[in-house]
């Protein structure tokens, strides 16, 4: 098992009642293509947030949390510096918000090398020109020194999975990474997802509101509502045999153009 989430409970100082996320389980299998759904306030980022520790402004967090053998919720800061970006990568919803405007390409996707890997300057260099080619950019030459604005949000999020793959992590977080982008790239962008995963083996845990989306990727899926994990299974199963009203709920909500194209 990869990871192991056991009893996750999240509470806030400022929230009445306390308590975003009730108690969540699951597991992830090393290179497993796991999707979290459910609309929006569900718990989905929390949750994907608390696995890296990466939530500050929270009273407590509860629960068990095992990634490769690391207990995640023990573990030093110093620890969790160097799980991060080296065996958990990250993708975000906004990726040209999350790209550094002020910083070239080659820089950013190098970033996670220079914090990890004792390698020289050359051997980042050819690195990061493979990962350009890798996500499919064009002209890795010329890309590398480009900045953010000069790139499509969709190019921008093939920067963000170059940096976050760049270390080759076990596990990539993915949290809503194709809400910002148009229906054509946000197509393109799960099959790069895939591509990476096939190719590398790398665990893909993918967050999104849309099941349809979670369902062209991944095998396995767990509903979340309300903090609470209300259904779990095979992707296929979920999506045609639904169990949970939510679920079918979440389902009849998906318009029917995208339901053909799935
Ligand atoms: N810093 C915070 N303080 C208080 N409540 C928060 C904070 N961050 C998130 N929440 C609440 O926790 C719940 C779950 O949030 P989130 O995990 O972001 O949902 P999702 O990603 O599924 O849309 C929401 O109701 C949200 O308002
Ligand atoms: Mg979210």
């Amino acid at each position: 098992m990869m990871l192991e989430v056991k009893n996750l409970v999240i509470r806030f100082h400022d929230r009445i009642g306390g308590e975003a996320v009730h108690g969540v389980s699951f597991n992830m299998d090393s290179g497993e293509r796991l999707g979290i759904v459910g609309e929006s306030g569900a718990g989905k980022t929390l949750t994907a947030l608390a696995i890296t520790r990466l939530l500050t402004d929270v009273t407590e967090i509860k629960g068990e949390i095992t990634f490769q053998k690391t207990d995640m919720l023990a573990a030093s800061d110093k620890e969790m510096r160097k799980i991060r970006g080296r065996d958990i990568g990250f993708i975000f919803q906004d990726p040209v918000a999350s790209l550094n405007p002020l910083m070239r390409i080659g820089q950013q996707i190098e970033e996670p090398l220079l914090l990890h890997m004792d390698i020289s300057k050359e051997e980042r260099r050819e690195r990061v020109l493979q990962a350009i080619r890798d996500v499919d950019l064009p002209d890795p030459e010329i890309t590398i020194n480009k900045f953010p604005h000069q790139l499509s949000g969709g190019q921008c999020q093939r920067v963000m999975i170059a940096s976050a793959l760049i270390c080759h992590p076990a596990l990539l977080i993915a949290d809503e990474p194709t809400t910002a982008l148009d229906v054509t790239v946000q197509t393109q962008i799960l099959k790069l997802l895939k591509q990476k995963n096939k190719d590398e083996n790398v665990g893909i845990l993918y967050i999104s509101h849309d099941l349809s989306l979670v369902r062209r990727l991944c095998t396995r899926v767990i509903v979340m509502y309300n903090g609470d994990i209300v259904e779990t299974g095979p992707v296929e199963q979920v999506f045609t045999h639904p169990c949970e009203e939510y679920t079918k709920r979440l389902i009849a909500a998906i318009p029917t153009r995208s339901k053909r194209y799935v």
